[in-house]
């Protein structure tokens, strides 16, 4: 096969190929370059051709370049990435760098194997972009729900607040107190909005049961008693469509279980009832103690002190009321 025309079959095919190919010899004098790398790189064939590769880049980056070439040079197999951003053309190439090495000769050139990637990564900033805008359309959906949510929790705060004087501040006390304990076991974390806003919402379910039970001056007939327990099961039931996380409604569902299981309304029983709702209890029972009710005597601090701790372990966590004394011991709920 005649040689000289299998050399020109060769510079055809590196000639036409889509990548930009420059090739140097071994002292780096650009020796080749094809259409593709003229049009990638925007440079002249006829301006670059002999010069040293060195030369044909930004004076900036030169040391660096040569840098690499030396690496190249003496590393058989290696080769150099470069990505350039030509922001006068709004171009994005990369750059491949490799040495030529001759088996049992040794160096013959450096080849820059050049590709255009503008289309790729405007495609991929377009789909970053697109993404980061549904993202953003979702977070911004998510905080106008939560914000809904927020909104109706209030509102069934204020409507509990208004139903009676008793109620009026009881659901805000249990709540400071709550926090309290909480914060003094577990520190400020996440959950404790949660028991935050359990507390708050804890009797909601009260507004289902009849004023003449609610607001009702003496004692309780056994099936007035029998519908007022029926408020923790509701609340949990009002709350539960405003958390679909199911963080709050069950603290409120439980807040009336006892640590011994005699409590309702499921009966549950020491770990078994949510963590939240056993705080909740003791809050819940001390300030129904210190507040006066229409059918009993407000009982004084000492009182509800010793009720609180006679009932560790009965009604309430021992674990909780420990950290209940602690506190009513150090000042801190009154
Ligand atoms: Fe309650």
């Amino acid at each position: 096969m005649d040689s000289a025309w299998l050399d020109h079959l060769y510079r055809l095919v590196l000639q036409q190929m889509r990548e930009g190919i420059i090739l140097s010899d071994a002292e780096g004098k650009i020796v080749f370059i094809n259409d593709a790398a003229e049009q990638i790189r925007n440079i002249r064939r006829e301006n670059i051709l002999g010069n040293s590769m060195v030369n044909c880049h930004k004076e900036s980056s030169r040391e660096k370049v040569l840098r690499a070439l030396d690496y190249l040079k003496t590393h058989e197999g290696s080769s150099i990435s470069r990505m350039v951003t030509d922001v006068m053309n709004d171009k994005i190439y990369e750059n491949v760098y490799a040495p030529i090495f001759e088996p049992g000769v040794g160096l013959q050139g450096i080849a820059v194997i050049s590709r255009d990637v503008t289309e790729q990564r405007k495609s991929e900033e377009s789909k970053a972009n697109y993404q980061r805008a549904q993202q953003i359309a979702h977070d911004t959906l998510r905080e106008q729900y939560h914000n809904l949510v927020l909104t109706s929790m209030e509102m069934l705060c204020n409507l509990l607040e208004t139903r009676d004087d008793y109620t009026d501040g009881h659901s805000k006390r249990v709540c400071e107190i709550a926090v309290k304990l909480y914060e003094q076991k577990y520190g400020v974390n996440e959950l404790l909005l949660d028991v935050q806003w359990a507390a708050k919402l804890h009797d909601i379910g009260k507004i289902c049961i009849p004023d003449s039970i609610v607001q009702k001056p003496g004692k309780l007939t056994s099936e007035e008693y029998e519908a007022i327990k029926q408020h923790s099961r509701l609340a949990g039931e009002i709350i539960r469509p405003l958390d679909p996380g199911s963080r709050i409604w069950p603290i409120i569902r439980h807040h009336h279980e006892r640590y011994d299981g005699k409590g309702y309304p499921d009966g549950l029983q020491g770990i078994q009832i949510p963590d939240g709702s056993r705080v909740i209890a003791i809050a819940d029972a001390y300030d129904a103690m210190r507040s006066s009710r229409p059918y009993r005597k407000t009982m004084n601090y000492e009182q509800c002190i010793q009720e609180i701790r006679s009932n560790a372990g009965k009604q309430f966590d021992p674990e909780w009321v420990e950290i209940f004394l602690d506190l009513a011991n150090t000042g801190s709920i009154e």
